[in-house]
């Protein structure tokens, strides 16, 4: 197997769960868990028609799964209402009162949003929608702060059977063109602005510059949260709080078929733009229902904090779907880790009760960068249950994590898996999984999950090899929007009917998997997949610059790190002022979390004889600071003397 996929992590300790954690736990012994994988394995009909059936549905399905490979469709002929699951279900009944979510805005301002609230909210909203001529199947584009009514408005989207698109609220406005041009969207939701770092972040703003490009929005919603000043294009733009005066607070929900496209949500892959992934309605919420059950062992009493952004994966699954599904209580939290200090999230623990708490390795690195005292100056013994996502945890900041905040008694489920999955597919049981630091464990029930090598065989244990997915799961993605063969050659072309994860991965003796990264031009800049090919192709389209690529290296707080290798044309030549336009070019053009933090002038780049630019040089370079992997295909050898120079100059 290829290099880049070798591990030589070795790891022995092992934790399991407390007596008293497993005991109370939905899932309290391997041999529980193990009797159900088993079922789920070998009847999937029976599993995942129990677990759906704890759902709302308007009409039964005809047949749990039909499967042809690689399209799936889950509860066949079934009919249900997405926004009624996850909110009147509960708003109906016990839970009316119950704190659905625990808002703190950046400045401090709080909120709490019982289920009987977000009910009217979320069906005045959805009136609102109608009154402004959106229908079943409209793509609505969602760019938003992270306040909860980034969550009303997705929905009331899917209450009325839109399709919406949430955009990251770091992308920029060019990020924003590509999303509308190809989700065809007609419609934005918007806010003036977002509290970021004590500073605004200015939505609005931003969307007027993405309309200078694409001219077929034809309505603009905007709320109002930080009240700068916005300029609101008359006919087009309109004011949440105003239009939400002229409509009604109930709603009569509509039923959609269960393969009713639910969102799309854009994602970076290896090569050009970024790919929408398609999510549709009863088999995504079934997935998301039952892993956020069984993962996070939710119980009625618990308070769920997910630090993510609703413009990710995670902010889709594990803060609007799957914890509101559940009935479950959440914090919602706009702002930055350390705003006004890195005792933030650790004050917000202490005054929520905070009892299970989800996050991503980058931002326990930077935890730990910041000190021990910050942790330390919190009661944090609420926390029961430890989360992560994203990326790789490296075990110094598994035991940090594990020490430090969880107090020794948290398990940590380690949950891999990825916007196209749509739930998590590899993770603990928090009552009976044995834990070792780095690795994500067991697959999740329904998830046949291997390791196998070029051939298509299956890897010894502890060999490095492709990570794949070899049976359908309701939360699957179902295509890439508008693209069914890229879809098949990016998962499905590597072995017939089988699911490649694009990650690298070894299974060791018990059966635990441990992930290695991304084997494709897929960096993970903090737990974020920023394509290569993305960089790239904003770099060249700066004037000055011929040619460009881009690798990650090692970054201790992001994970990996963007360094560009770039080429002028002959017009231009390397300055510290062209450096910082570089960056900052990249910076307006997808968004801040794509600036490279390095840019090399370099004379050429290292390619091949047939012209192809040999990145896993440049890799090596920048990582190790030489090069002595094997360059006899490199057609130019002098390129490499001068890459380095280029590298200290
Ligand atoms: C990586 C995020 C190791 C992986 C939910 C995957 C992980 C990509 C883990 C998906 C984990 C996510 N351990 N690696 N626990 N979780 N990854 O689509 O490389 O933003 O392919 O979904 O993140 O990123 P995405």
């Amino acid at each position: 197997m290829s290099k880049n996929i070798e591990s030589h992590q070795i790891e022995d300790r092992v934790f399991l769960p407390a007596d008293e954690f497993s005991r109370k736990a939905r899932i309290s012994s391997l041999a529980q868990y193990k009797k159900l994988y088993k079922e789920s394995m070998e009847k999937p009909g029976v599993f995942w028609g129990r677990e759906a059936k704890e759902l709302l549905w308007h009409k039964p399905w005809s047949k749990v799964l039909e499967w042809k490979a690689p399209f799936a469709k889950w509860f066949v002929g079934g009919k249900l209402n997405v926004a009624e699951n996850c909110v009147d279900r509960h708003a109906c009944g016990e839970r009316a009162n119950k704190a659905a979510i625990i808002f703190e805005g950046e400045p401090g301002d709080k909120r709490v949003i019982t289920y009987a609230q977000l009910r009217r909210d979320v069906c005045r909203f959805a009136n609102v929608l109608v009154n402004n001529g959106i229908k079943s199947g409209d793509r609505v584009l969602i760019y938003m702060p992270m306040i909860p009514e980034a969550a009303i408005a997705m929905l009331a989207c899917a209450r009325i059977g839109a399709v919406h698109s949430v955009v990251f609220g770091g992308f920029s406005a060019d990020s924003i063109v590509d999303r509308l041009e190809d989700s065809g969207a007609t419609t934005i939701i918007t806010a003036d602005g977002g509290w970021r770092r004590g500073k605004i972040i200015p939505l609005k703003e931003n969307v007027d510059s993405a309309m200078e490009k694409f001219t077929h929005i034809r309505k603009v919603i905007v709320y109002q949260r930080c009240g700068n000043p916005v300029i609101m294009a008359p006919g087009r733009d309109v004011w949440w709080h105003e239009e939400s005066v002229k409509v009604s607070s109930t709603h009569k929900a509509k039923y959609f078929d269960s393969e009713h496209p639910l969102f799309i949500l854009y994602t970076s892959g290896s090569t050009g733009k970024p790919k929408g992934i398609l999510h549709t309605s009863g088999g995504y919420l079934t997935g998301t229902y039952t892993s956020f059950k069984y993962v996070f062992d939710i119980r009625e009493e618990d308070v769920y904090w997910c630090t993510a952004d609703v413009g990710w994966i995670t902010g889709h699954s594990y803060i609007v779907y799957g914890p509101l599904a559940n009935g479950a209580t959440q914090v919602m939290y706009e702002g930055a880790p350390n705003q006004p200090d890195f005792g933030r999230f650790w004050k917000i623990i202490e005054e929520n009760g905070v009892s299970i708490f989800y996050t991503a390795p980058t931002a326990i690195r930077a935890f730990i960068k910041a000190g021990d005292h910050f942790p330390a100056n919190y009661d944090l013994s609420s926390l029961r249950l430890l989360g992560s996502v994203g990326e790789p945890i490296n075990p110094e900041a598994w035991m940090w994590y594990h020490q430090k905040i969880g107090g020794g008694r948290c398990p940590i489920v380690d949950t891999w898996w990825q916007t196209e999955t749509g739930s998590i597919m590899i993770t603990p049981l928090p009552g009976c999984t044995p834990l070792k630091p780095g690795t994500a464990t067991l697959p999740f029930f329904g998830v046949d999950a291997a390791i196998l090598d070029e051939t298509g065989r299956e890897c010894k244990a502890n060999e490095g090899g492709k990570l794949v997915i070899r049976k359908p799961w309701p939360a699957m993605t179902r295509t890439i929007y508008g693209d069914k063969a890229r879809y098949k050659k990016t998962y499905w072309s590597d072995y017939e009917g089988i699911y490649t994860a694009g990650d690298g991965a070894r299974c060791d003796k018990a059966g635990n998997f441990w992930i290695v990264g991304r084997i494709d031009d897929v960096l993970n800049v903090s737990g974020h997949r920023l394509g290569t090919a993305e960089v790239e192709s904003s770099l060249v389209s700066h004037p000055a610059v011929a040619e460009s690529a881009v690798v990650g290296r090692p970054d201790e707080i992001k994970g990996q790190g963007v360094v560009a290798f770039v080429t002028l044309k002959e017009s231009h030549s390397p300055s510290e002022a062209l450096r910082k336009e570089l960056r900052d070019h990249v910076g307006k053009s997808i968004g801040a979390i794509a600036k490279p933090d390095a840019v090399y002038f370099a004379p050429a780049l290292p390619k091949t004889r047939s012209g192809k630019i040999m990145r896993r040089l440049l890799k090596e370079l920048v990582s190790t600071g030489d090069i002595s992997g094997n360059i006899t295909t490199l057609d130019d050898i002098t390129v490499l003397a001068n890459l380095k120079a280029s590298m200290t100059s």
